[in-house]
């Protein structure tokens, strides 16, 4: 049977709930599937896919989804990996004022120049481990979760933070499962040798 390997960075247990899912539906595809908080540092050798995931802040990923891509890239590299991203909060402010649809730019922000940091930071490391997919997921926000750290606060008490985020559970499970189921079928294929 083969091995699967689920690391989330969540701070208030939105993207630790997607990952919980996606982990549901890999066990149901028959993947060995084991999911863990990227704070534990979990070695990925030794599994035969990884799939890493984080919370977008402010155009950032939670810090321990970064720390767990730089500190395994070099084992991450050498075996398929997928990200995923849990962001937007569907009918944020940000969604609805314009044409923005690309789902990468909607939650991490633009490729480039400002505001570009958090994005360009995965990204990076994203090519270096040649990831083969990066799904990104409608998220959740409940505001009388306490902030967990002081950028946090300060967001949330900004005028027409309410705008840019919208209370509510948004994750969209169907999107979710689809994408796990997927990534099923593709370790299913048999690896190309030589
Ligand atoms: C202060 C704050 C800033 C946020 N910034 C972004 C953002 O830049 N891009 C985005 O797509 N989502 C943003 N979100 C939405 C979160 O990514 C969403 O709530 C997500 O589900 C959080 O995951 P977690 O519960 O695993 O921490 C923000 C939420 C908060 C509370």
């Amino acid at each position: 049977m083969k091995r699967a390997l689920i690391v989330h960075a969540s701070r208030h247990g939105g993207t630790a709930g997607i990952a919980e899912r996606i982990g549901e539906v890999l066990r149901s595809e028959g993947l060995d599937t084991t999911v863990v908080p990227a704070a534990r540092m979990p070695d990925p050798s030794g599994f035969d896919a990884c799939l890493v995931g984080a919370g977008v802040y402010m155009g950032s990923w939670v810090k321990d989804g970064v720390d767990y891509l730089e500190r395994y890239a070099l084992s991450l590299a050498g075996r398929p990996v997928w990200l995923f991203s849990s962001g937007p909060l569907r009918g944020s402010t940000k969604e609805t004022d314009g044409a923005q649809l690309d789902p990468i730019e909607n939650a991490l922000g633009p490729s480039e120049g400002p505001g570009s940091g958090g994005r360009r930071k995965v990204e990076i490391l994203a090519a270096t481990i040649k990831v083969r997919g990066h799904g990104v997921f409608y998220g959740a926000h409940d505001p009388s979760d306490p902030p967990k750290t002081i950028a946090e606060r300060f967001v949330r008490l900004m005028p027409g933070s309410k705008g840019i985020l919208p209370a509510g559970d948004f994750r969209d499970w169907p999107a979710v499962e689809a994408w796990a189921r997927g990534i099923a079928t593709a370790l299913r294929e048999p690896v190309a040798v030589g």
